[in-house]
């Protein structure tokens, strides 16, 4: 059932227009994709509310947008130019590379986070495990394979010098924490949020957009007082939660983990994630939170050279913030959030009778869809327009005049349009018109004067 919600998902997003496999005409890479119309209406709609509820709406949360590639020396400062590897193997007969955690995880059921590459091979060894695609046993032992994805800069052959593709979004809040001060003199504590791409070379089992090469991250760097983390920590553990439910996540399918000792991040004293049960290999990693120390300022200051500390004009005394890091992948919360607005109606048979998907209407890509009830009647078609016209100002609006209105109503149930007009002789008689409700399917007959202000009450 659960693989077959997957298969489900995969399916109605490329027809439908959501996510299409990227480069398919040329057979594609595996782990990337491309967002179609409704794929980037839906992804937008995320980051506007994430950017709504965690900067817009907060005095002490400043926004910023920096350039995927900097210096080269940014990402030795972070550690992740030696620390930020997977440990993979090779299947010497069919060339398969797999990482080798996941192995162990998924043949064992256990968990294998935070095991060092020599202790990864000794368990494959030891439980003779097996190529997930050909069955062999001839495996390579464990290595560290880094997850930076390098390129270079410079036109002229020798005149060019490596430099990397962001692998995290939160670095270029560190290095542009003193120009954030010196610009705001925020008062501590503070955050700063930034939503852009990072890129990581995965290996993965192909869990559609669950890992890819390329994704979206949306992160805020909290700067606090040493002391106060514990307290902050809890709070965001708070935030996130309440963030995870607007979204239409069933609590049920959602849960804390802390990582291990073992499994933590460089940079990290304390992680704990938002795991989603994803219907492959059941609770994944939706979200993180993370505190990261000093450890990001304080390197960046020893490799730049540059102060990077906070005065606080109260206590007279200076310091290196600390971090409390939450941060939110775009991709997977778009997958989760398609995942628990799938619903299947069925009749009494325990057929399906009706395909939807029951997104909250603020993420949703379409808000309304405008129906001319018979497409061959002029006059109702230009009236059905006017009305298309008047909403579109304000809403991304779907017009649909093909077939009859039974079916237009399930295609747009299909993409999740929390409403649907349709404009009818009646509506030329006293200007008023239907709105029928996605999830009750109840119609109700509006003035074409009321429509706004109804819909604006509706999404806020
Ligand atoms: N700055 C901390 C950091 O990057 P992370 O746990 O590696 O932490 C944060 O990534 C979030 O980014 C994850 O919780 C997940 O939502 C998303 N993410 C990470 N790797 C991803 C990938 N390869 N594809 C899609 N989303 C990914």
């Amino acid at each position: 059932m659960t693989e077959d919600l997957m298969q489900k998902i995969v399916s109605l997003c490329k027809r439908r227009g959501f996510v299409y496999p990227n480069s398919e005409i040329y057979g594609g890479l595996s782990n990337a994709y491309d967002y179609g119309p409704l794929g980037a209406e839906l992804l937008r709609n995320i980051r506007n509310l994430w950017w709504k509820t965690f900067v817009g709406t907060r005095e002490n949360i400043y926004g910023m947008d920096g350039a995927i590639i900097s210096n080269p020396k940014v990402w030795e400062a972070s550690g992740h130019v030696t620390n930020f590897n997977d440990p993979l193997v090779d299947c010497k007969d069919c060339k398969e590379r797999i990482r080798a955690d996941h192995l162990v995880e998924d043949s064992l059921k256990i968990s294998a986070g935070g095991k060092t590459p020599a202790e990864l091979t000794e368990i494959i060894k030891e439980k003779n495990l097996k190529c997930p695609k050909c069955g062999s046993t001839n495996l390579t032992e464990a290595r560290k394979f880094n997850l930076l994805f390098k390129t270079s800069l410079g036109s002229v052959e020798n005149t060019t010098f490596d430099v990397y593709l962001r692998g995290e979004t939160d670095q270029n809040i560190y290095v542009n924490f003193k120009n954030i001060v010196d610009s705001f003199s925020p008062k501590i504590p503070f955050g700063v949020a930034q939503i852009g791409k990072a890129f990581r070379n995965e290996i993965t089992p192909g869990n559609f957009v669950f890992r890819t090469l390329e994704f979206e991250q949306m992160e805020i760097e909290y700067f606090i007082r040493e002391e106060d983390w514990e307290n902050v920590f809890e709070e965001w553990k708070g935030l996130m939660w309440e963030w995870a439910k607007e979204l239409g996540l069933e609590e049920e399918k959602l849960r804390w983990r802390a990582h291990s000792k073992e499994e933590l991040s460089h940079y990290s004293k304390r992680t704990e994630d938002i795991e989603y049960d994803f219907p492959f290999g059941s609770f994944q990693e939706l979200y993180g939170l993370a505190y990261r120390t000093d450890f990001d300022l304080t390197n960046h200051a020893k490799f730049s050279g540059q102060e990077l500390s906070y005065f606080d004009t109260k206590e007279n005394k200076r310091f290196v913030p600390h971090v409390v890091e939450p941060t939110f992948g775009v991709t997977r919360t778009l997958l989760a959030v398609l995942l628990s607005a799938f619903t299947e109606e069925k009749d009494e048979m325990g057929e399906i009778s009706r395909t939807l998907l029951k997104l909250p209407p603020n993420l949703a890509p379409y808000k309304v869809a405008v129906f001319p009830l018979m497409a061959n009647r002029p006059e109702i078609t230009a009236k059905a327009r006017e009305v298309y016209d008047g909403l579109k100002t304000n809403f991304y609006t779907a017009w649909d005049d093909a077939g009859n209105v039974g079916k237009r109503y399930r295609r747009q149930d299909e993409i999740g349009t929390p409403w649907c007009v349709t404009i009818d002789y009646q509506t030329l008689e006293d200007d008023t018109v239907t709105v029928r409700d996605r999830d009750s399917m109840e119609q109700i007959r509006f003035s074409i004067k009321d429509l706004k202000t109804h819909f604006f009450a509706l999404l806020n």
